[in-house]
Protein backbone atom coordinates (compact mmCIF):
# COMPACT_ATOMS: atom_id res chain seq x y z
CA UNK A 1 0.00 0.00 0.00
CA UNK A 2 1.68 3.28 -1.47
CA UNK A 3 -0.01 6.21 0.08
CA UNK A 4 2.80 8.87 0.76
CA UNK A 5 1.78 12.03 -0.94
CA UNK A 6 -2.51 10.97 -0.65
CA UNK A 7 -5.01 13.25 0.46
CA UNK A 8 -8.29 11.43 2.18
CA UNK A 9 -10.89 13.79 1.42
CA UNK A 10 -14.70 11.18 1.06
CA UNK A 11 -14.30 7.55 1.82
CA UNK A 12 -13.99 6.72 -2.12
CA UNK A 13 -10.65 8.69 -2.90
CA UNK A 14 -9.47 5.13 -1.62
CA UNK A 15 -9.67 2.07 -3.25
CA UNK A 16 -11.00 -1.51 -1.22
CA UNK A 17 -7.10 -2.40 -0.53
CA UNK A 18 -5.98 1.19 0.43
CA UNK A 19 -8.93 1.71 2.62
CA UNK A 20 -8.37 -1.86 4.58
CA UNK A 21 -4.70 -1.29 4.43
CA UNK A 22 -5.07 2.00 6.51
CA UNK A 23 -7.49 0.26 9.12
CA UNK A 24 -4.87 -2.40 9.34
CA UNK A 25 -1.97 -0.20 10.10
CA UNK A 26 -3.78 1.38 12.70
CA UNK A 27 -4.48 -2.15 14.19
CA UNK A 28 -1.01 -2.28 13.94
CA UNK A 29 -0.37 1.16 15.91
CA UNK A 30 -2.64 0.17 18.34
CA UNK A 31 -0.40 -2.51 19.07
CA UNK A 32 2.61 -0.89 19.08
CA UNK A 33 1.29 1.80 21.54
CA UNK A 34 -0.54 -0.68 24.11
CA UNK A 35 2.77 -2.74 23.95
CA UNK A 36 4.79 0.14 24.70
CA UNK A 37 6.83 -0.53 21.36
CA UNK A 38 5.74 2.74 19.70
CA UNK A 39 7.68 4.13 16.30
CA UNK A 40 7.80 7.51 15.91
CA UNK A 41 7.15 7.97 12.07
CA UNK A 42 6.71 11.05 11.93
CA UNK A 43 9.42 12.67 13.77
CA UNK A 44 10.21 16.45 12.18
CA UNK A 45 6.60 16.66 10.73
CA UNK A 46 4.30 19.32 11.32
CA UNK A 47 0.66 19.23 10.79
CA UNK A 48 -2.13 21.64 10.79
CA UNK A 49 -5.92 21.47 12.38
CA UNK A 50 -7.99 23.49 10.73
CA UNK A 51 -11.34 23.26 12.57
CA UNK A 52 -14.05 25.97 11.56
CA UNK A 53 -16.68 23.74 13.81
CA UNK A 54 -16.26 22.17 17.56
CA UNK A 55 -14.67 18.31 17.99
CA UNK A 56 -13.77 16.78 21.00
CA UNK A 57 -12.82 13.26 19.25
CA UNK A 58 -11.33 14.19 15.88
CA UNK A 59 -9.41 16.90 17.56
CA UNK A 60 -7.76 14.84 20.26
CA UNK A 61 -7.11 12.24 17.96
CA UNK A 62 -5.38 14.01 15.60
CA UNK A 63 -3.22 16.12 18.24
CA UNK A 64 -2.05 12.79 20.08
CA UNK A 65 -1.95 10.49 17.50
CA UNK A 66 0.52 13.03 15.94
CA UNK A 67 2.24 13.55 18.88
CA UNK A 68 2.97 9.92 19.63
CA UNK A 69 4.08 9.60 16.35
CA UNK A 70 6.78 12.87 17.11
CA UNK A 71 4.84 15.09 15.06
CA UNK A 72 3.89 18.13 16.06
CA UNK A 73 0.65 20.65 15.66
CA UNK A 74 -0.75 23.67 14.42
CA UNK A 75 -4.25 23.89 15.74
CA UNK A 76 -6.44 26.92 13.91
CA UNK A 77 -9.88 26.72 15.78
CA UNK A 78 -13.11 28.73 14.65
CA UNK A 79 -12.59 32.14 13.71
CA UNK A 80 -8.89 31.68 15.38
CA UNK A 81 -7.84 31.96 11.52
CA UNK A 82 -8.15 34.37 7.69
CA UNK A 83 -9.74 31.39 6.31
CA UNK A 84 -12.66 32.85 4.73
CA UNK A 85 -13.16 36.15 6.70
CA UNK A 86 -9.64 37.92 5.34
CA UNK A 87 -8.10 35.54 3.03
CA UNK A 88 -9.30 32.60 0.23
CA UNK A 89 -9.25 28.99 0.96
CA UNK A 90 -6.61 28.73 -2.27
CA UNK A 91 -4.17 31.38 -0.79
CA UNK A 92 -4.55 29.93 2.50
CA UNK A 93 -3.46 26.80 1.09
CA UNK A 94 -0.50 28.12 -0.40
CA UNK A 95 0.53 29.57 2.55
CA UNK A 96 -0.06 26.37 4.77
CA UNK A 97 1.59 24.03 2.30
CA UNK A 98 4.95 25.95 2.29
CA UNK A 99 5.15 25.71 6.61
CA UNK A 100 3.35 22.36 7.01
CA UNK A 101 3.41 19.03 5.94
CA UNK A 102 -0.63 17.71 6.13
CA UNK A 103 -3.55 19.49 6.86
CA UNK A 104 -6.85 18.37 8.86
CA UNK A 105 -9.80 20.49 7.52
CA UNK A 106 -13.17 20.36 9.94
CA UNK A 107 -15.67 22.98 8.34
CA UNK A 108 -18.63 22.87 6.02
CA UNK A 109 -18.23 23.02 2.66
CA UNK A 110 -16.81 19.74 1.01
CA UNK A 111 -15.63 21.99 -1.88
CA UNK A 112 -13.52 24.23 1.03
CA UNK A 113 -11.63 21.11 1.54
CA UNK A 114 -11.03 20.18 -1.75
CA UNK A 115 -9.99 23.51 -2.80
CA UNK A 116 -7.04 23.33 0.27
CA UNK A 117 -6.39 19.70 -1.27
CA UNK A 118 -5.98 21.12 -4.80
CA UNK A 119 -3.80 24.07 -3.69
CA UNK A 120 -1.27 23.09 -0.60
CA UNK A 121 0.79 20.54 -2.48
CA UNK A 122 0.44 18.80 1.06
CA UNK A 123 -1.72 15.92 2.02
CA UNK A 124 -5.06 16.93 3.62
CA UNK A 125 -7.33 14.81 5.35
CA UNK A 126 -11.49 15.65 5.86
CA UNK A 127 -12.68 16.15 9.50
CA UNK A 128 -15.57 16.30 8.79
CA UNK A 129 -17.81 18.12 6.15
CA UNK A 130 -21.38 18.48 5.45
CA UNK A 131 -21.38 16.02 3.13
CA UNK A 132 -18.66 13.42 4.82
CA UNK A 133 -16.89 12.45 7.57
CA UNK A 134 -14.55 9.68 6.26
CA UNK A 135 -11.99 9.72 9.46
CA UNK A 136 -15.19 8.69 11.41
CA UNK A 137 -15.73 5.38 8.85
CA UNK A 138 -12.31 4.45 9.27
CA UNK A 139 -13.03 4.19 13.18
CA UNK A 140 -16.22 2.51 12.37
CA UNK A 141 -14.14 -0.18 10.13
CA UNK A 142 -11.79 -1.14 12.79
CA UNK A 143 -14.67 -1.43 15.54
CA UNK A 144 -16.36 -3.38 13.17
CA UNK A 145 -13.64 -6.07 12.42
CA UNK A 146 -12.63 -5.91 16.44
CA UNK A 147 -16.01 -7.36 17.58
CA UNK A 148 -16.87 -9.23 14.84
CA UNK A 149 -14.41 -11.14 14.61
CA UNK A 150 -14.89 -11.98 10.72
CA UNK A 151 -13.68 -10.45 7.84
CA UNK A 152 -15.51 -7.29 6.95
CA UNK A 153 -17.19 -8.78 3.88
CA UNK A 154 -19.04 -11.39 6.15
CA UNK A 155 -20.57 -9.02 8.48
CA UNK A 156 -23.82 -6.71 8.37
CA UNK A 157 -24.37 -3.31 9.66
CA UNK A 158 -28.07 -0.99 9.87
CA UNK A 159 -27.84 2.00 10.03
CA UNK A 160 -31.04 3.51 11.76
CA UNK A 161 -32.27 6.98 11.40
CA UNK A 162 -30.53 10.42 10.40
CA UNK A 163 -29.20 8.51 6.81
CA UNK A 164 -29.04 12.12 4.95
CA UNK A 165 -25.99 12.63 7.18
CA UNK A 166 -22.30 12.98 6.65
CA UNK A 167 -21.75 9.88 9.41
CA UNK A 168 -24.40 7.91 7.14
CA UNK A 169 -22.80 8.84 3.62
CA UNK A 170 -19.38 7.48 4.73
CA UNK A 171 -20.74 4.61 6.51
CA UNK A 172 -22.27 3.37 3.49
CA UNK A 173 -19.43 3.83 0.91
CA UNK A 174 -16.57 2.74 3.11
CA UNK A 175 -18.77 -0.25 3.93
CA UNK A 176 -19.52 -0.36 0.60
CA UNK A 177 -15.96 -0.40 -0.37
CA UNK A 178 -15.32 -3.08 2.56
CA UNK A 179 -17.74 -5.52 0.66
CA UNK A 180 -20.15 -5.51 3.60
CA UNK A 181 -23.67 -5.78 3.88
CA UNK A 182 -24.82 -2.12 4.75
CA UNK A 183 -28.57 -1.53 5.23
CA UNK A 184 -30.02 2.14 5.98
CA UNK A 185 -33.54 2.79 7.70
CA UNK A 186 -34.45 6.16 7.36
CA UNK A 187 -37.70 8.36 6.85
CA UNK A 188 -37.93 8.95 2.77
CA UNK A 189 -36.90 13.11 3.30
CA UNK A 190 -33.85 11.97 5.20
CA UNK A 191 -31.96 9.27 3.45
CA UNK A 192 -28.84 9.18 1.59
CA UNK A 193 -28.65 11.37 -1.39
CA UNK A 194 -28.93 9.61 -4.65
CA UNK A 195 -25.51 10.42 -6.15
CA UNK A 196 -24.30 8.73 -2.59
CA UNK A 197 -26.20 6.18 -3.13
CA UNK A 198 -25.36 5.56 -6.76
CA UNK A 199 -22.01 5.42 -6.52
CA UNK A 200 -21.90 3.27 -3.18
CA UNK A 201 -24.18 0.92 -5.39
CA UNK A 202 -21.59 0.61 -7.69
CA UNK A 203 -18.92 0.24 -5.13
CA UNK A 204 -20.81 -2.70 -3.78
CA UNK A 205 -21.24 -4.28 -7.03
CA UNK A 206 -17.78 -4.55 -7.68
CA UNK A 207 -16.42 -5.60 -3.99
CA UNK A 208 -19.31 -8.19 -3.52
CA UNK A 209 -21.07 -6.13 -1.11
CA UNK A 210 -25.18 -5.44 -0.90
CA UNK A 211 -26.81 -2.47 0.16
CA UNK A 212 -30.58 -1.79 1.39
CA UNK A 213 -32.52 1.19 2.01
CA UNK A 214 -35.71 0.89 3.30
CA UNK A 215 -38.24 3.39 5.62
CA UNK A 216 -38.78 0.10 7.81
CA UNK A 217 -36.10 -0.02 11.23
CA UNK A 218 -37.14 -3.65 12.00
CA UNK A 219 -36.65 -4.53 8.03
CA UNK A 220 -33.04 -3.27 8.26
CA UNK A 221 -31.66 -4.64 11.89
CA UNK A 222 -33.10 -8.11 11.18
CA UNK A 223 -30.18 -10.09 11.31
CA UNK A 224 -27.71 -7.61 11.67
CA UNK A 225 -25.09 -7.76 13.45
CA UNK A 226 -24.21 -3.73 14.26
CA UNK A 227 -26.95 -1.22 14.58
CA UNK A 228 -25.39 2.35 14.41
CA UNK A 229 -27.11 5.69 15.01
CA UNK A 230 -26.07 9.23 15.21
CA UNK A 231 -27.45 12.52 16.54
CA UNK A 232 -30.97 13.76 14.50
CA UNK A 233 -29.59 17.19 14.16
CA UNK A 234 -26.10 17.62 13.15
CA UNK A 235 -23.05 19.85 14.14
CA UNK A 236 -23.45 23.27 12.23
CA UNK A 237 -27.53 22.56 11.18
CA UNK A 238 -29.79 25.24 13.30
CA UNK A 239 -31.37 24.32 16.84
CA UNK A 240 -34.54 24.91 15.05
CA UNK A 241 -34.52 21.63 13.72
CA UNK A 242 -34.94 19.99 16.69
CA UNK A 243 -38.50 19.69 16.78
CA UNK A 244 -39.34 18.25 13.56
CA UNK A 245 -36.66 15.73 13.41
CA UNK A 246 -38.13 14.55 16.86
CA UNK A 247 -41.49 14.08 14.84
CA UNK A 248 -39.74 12.64 11.91
CA UNK A 249 -37.37 10.02 13.91
CA UNK A 250 -38.65 9.13 17.00
CA UNK A 251 -39.83 5.73 15.29
CA UNK A 252 -36.06 5.29 14.39
CA UNK A 253 -34.94 5.69 18.06
CA UNK A 254 -32.38 2.71 18.94
CA UNK A 255 -33.87 0.82 21.95
CA UNK A 256 -34.47 -2.09 23.55
CA UNK A 257 -36.68 -3.09 21.02
CA UNK A 258 -34.78 -2.38 17.76
CA UNK A 259 -32.13 -4.41 19.23
CA UNK A 260 -34.11 -7.44 19.91
CA UNK A 261 -35.53 -6.96 16.54
CA UNK A 262 -32.16 -7.95 14.96
CA UNK A 263 -32.83 -11.51 16.63
CA UNK A 264 -29.20 -11.54 17.05
CA UNK A 265 -28.63 -11.60 21.12
CA UNK A 266 -24.73 -10.62 20.20
CA UNK A 267 -25.93 -7.39 18.25
CA UNK A 268 -23.47 -4.43 19.06
CA UNK A 269 -24.64 -0.66 18.59
CA UNK A 270 -22.34 1.92 17.52
CA UNK A 271 -22.52 5.59 17.64
CA UNK A 272 -19.81 7.93 16.49
CA UNK A 273 -20.83 10.45 19.13
CA UNK A 274 -21.49 12.73 21.04
CA UNK A 275 -24.92 11.09 21.89
CA UNK A 276 -28.27 12.31 23.43
CA UNK A 277 -28.47 9.44 25.65
CA UNK A 278 -30.06 11.08 28.81
CA UNK A 279 -30.44 14.61 29.66
CA UNK A 280 -26.97 15.33 31.10
CA UNK A 281 -26.35 18.08 28.21
CA UNK A 282 -28.13 21.45 27.80
CA UNK A 283 -29.66 20.51 24.64
CA UNK A 284 -30.86 16.82 26.81
CA UNK A 285 -32.17 19.26 29.24
CA UNK A 286 -34.03 21.40 26.59
CA UNK A 287 -35.81 18.66 25.06
CA UNK A 288 -36.48 17.38 28.21
CA UNK A 289 -38.36 19.89 29.16
CA UNK A 290 -40.01 20.84 25.88
CA UNK A 291 -40.62 17.59 24.77
CA UNK A 292 -40.68 15.20 28.25
CA UNK A 293 -38.05 12.98 26.12
CA UNK A 294 -35.09 11.48 28.60
CA UNK A 295 -33.32 10.25 25.42
CA UNK A 296 -33.35 10.66 22.14
CA UNK A 297 -31.22 8.81 19.13
CA UNK A 298 -30.89 5.85 21.64
CA UNK A 299 -31.90 5.44 24.89
CA UNK A 300 -29.89 5.35 27.55
CA UNK A 301 -30.15 1.66 28.55
CA UNK A 302 -28.81 0.28 25.12
CA UNK A 303 -25.94 3.31 25.06
CA UNK A 304 -25.33 1.49 28.95
CA UNK A 305 -25.50 -1.75 27.97
CA UNK A 306 -22.97 -4.11 27.45
CA UNK A 307 -23.78 -3.72 23.57
CA UNK A 308 -22.68 -1.02 23.32
CA UNK A 309 -18.91 -0.21 21.99
CA UNK A 310 -19.19 3.19 21.18
CA UNK A 311 -15.98 3.99 23.28
CA UNK A 312 -13.88 1.30 21.66
CA UNK A 313 -15.71 2.92 18.56
CA UNK A 314 -14.38 6.64 19.71
CA UNK A 315 -10.95 5.27 20.36
CA UNK A 316 -10.56 4.04 17.62
CA UNK A 317 -10.66 7.35 16.08
CA UNK A 318 -7.11 7.53 17.29
CA UNK A 319 -6.08 4.46 15.84
CA UNK A 320 -7.06 4.92 12.51
CA UNK A 321 -6.50 8.77 12.61
CA UNK A 322 -2.92 8.49 13.16
CA UNK A 323 -2.45 5.31 10.62
CA UNK A 324 -3.70 7.56 8.26
CA UNK A 325 -1.19 10.73 9.25
CA UNK A 326 1.43 8.09 9.06
CA UNK A 327 0.51 6.14 5.53
CA UNK A 328 0.42 9.52 3.38
CA UNK A 329 2.96 11.35 4.85
CA UNK A 330 5.91 8.53 5.80
CA UNK A 331 4.66 5.51 4.87
CA UNK A 332 3.96 2.26 7.18
CA UNK A 333 7.78 1.32 7.29
CA UNK A 334 8.96 4.87 7.85
CA UNK A 335 10.81 5.53 11.24
CA UNK A 336 12.87 4.24 14.26
N1 LIG B 1 -17.47 11.74 16.08
C1 LIG B 1 -16.85 12.94 16.03
O1 LIG B 1 -16.48 13.45 14.97
O2 LIG B 1 -16.63 13.52 17.24
P1 LIG B 1 -16.15 15.03 17.45
O3 LIG B 1 -17.20 15.93 16.86
O4 LIG B 1 -16.02 15.18 18.95
O5 LIG B 1 -14.83 15.22 16.75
Amino acid sequence: MELRGRSYLKDADFDTEELLGVVELAATLRREKREGRERRRLEGKHVALIFQKTSTRTRVAFEVGAHDQGAHTTYLGPGESQLGHKESVTDTARVLGRMVDGIEFRGFDQSDVEVLAAHAGVPVWNGLTDEWHPTQSLADLLTMRDHAARPLDDVSVAFVGDGAGNVCASLVTSGALAGMDVRVAAPASRQPAEAVWTAAAGLAEASGGRLTLTEEPEEAVAGADFVYTDVWVSLGEPEELWDERIDLLLPYQVNTGLLAATGNPDVKLLHCLPAFHDDHTEVGRRIRAARGLEAMEVTDDVFESPASVAFDQAENRLHTIKALMVATLAGPDAGG
